[in-house]
């Protein structure tokens, strides 16, 4: 009894993909791996210039922001994502004096000290994508896009040095 139900439903299934308007695996073509020779493009996969890669080789001189650092559009932007990818850390003051950032040794830097205020944006880029060597920043390139870590740069240096 219980295999002529098995049966019965088997049936149905098969009856009922006969109005798939997609295809079943049984029914597509199967491509193996290496079966077909690689397909070779015209342009390498791999940028070669631009993106993340050429960003990382530069030297912190060589590094142009790709937006306007005093505009105030950019710096209410970078003031945002200050408000996600910092503050916990960092702290709403930029003092470091985040929730998080308390858990760290040394404790994040206050963003508004006299060598923060006064590196140049380009340092600050870096520090802030690939982390200070042998210090606690984490390198944030992977998690942050390059545009809105120059806007966060921007607001950063709009804050000026602390009074
Ligand atoms: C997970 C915590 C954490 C996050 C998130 C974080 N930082 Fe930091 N940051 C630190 C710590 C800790 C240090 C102190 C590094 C040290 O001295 O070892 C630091 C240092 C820095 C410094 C150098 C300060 C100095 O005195 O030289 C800058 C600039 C900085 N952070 C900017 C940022 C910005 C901008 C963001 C957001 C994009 C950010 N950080 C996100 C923890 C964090």
């Amino acid at each position: 009894m219980k295999k002529m139900t098995l049966r019965f439903f088997l049936l149905l299934w098969s009856l009922s993909t006969l109005s798939c308007d997609y295809g079943l695996m049984h029914e597509t073509p199967a491509i193996k791996p290496h079966e077909e020779p690689w397909l070779i493009t015209k342009d390498p996969g791999v940028p070669f210039s631009g993106g993340e890669a050429l960003y990382k080789a530069s030297t912190p001189e060589e590094l142009v922001s790709s937006v306007a650092l005093t505009d105030p559009d950019n710096i209410t932007r970078g003031k945002k994502y200050y408000g996600i990818y910092c503050v916990h850390c960092h702290g709403e003051n930029h003092d470091g004096r985040g929730t998080v950032g308390q858990s760290f040794s040394p404790l994040p830097g206050d963003l508004r000290s006299p060598g923060v205020q006064s590196s140049p944006a380009g340092v600050l880029f870096k520090e802030i994508s690939y982390g200070i060597p042998g210090k606690r920043q984490p390198p944030l390139a992977a998690t942050i896009d390059a545009t809105r870590r120059w806007e966060i740069i921007a607001f950063v240096k709009s804050l000026g040095p602390r009074k």
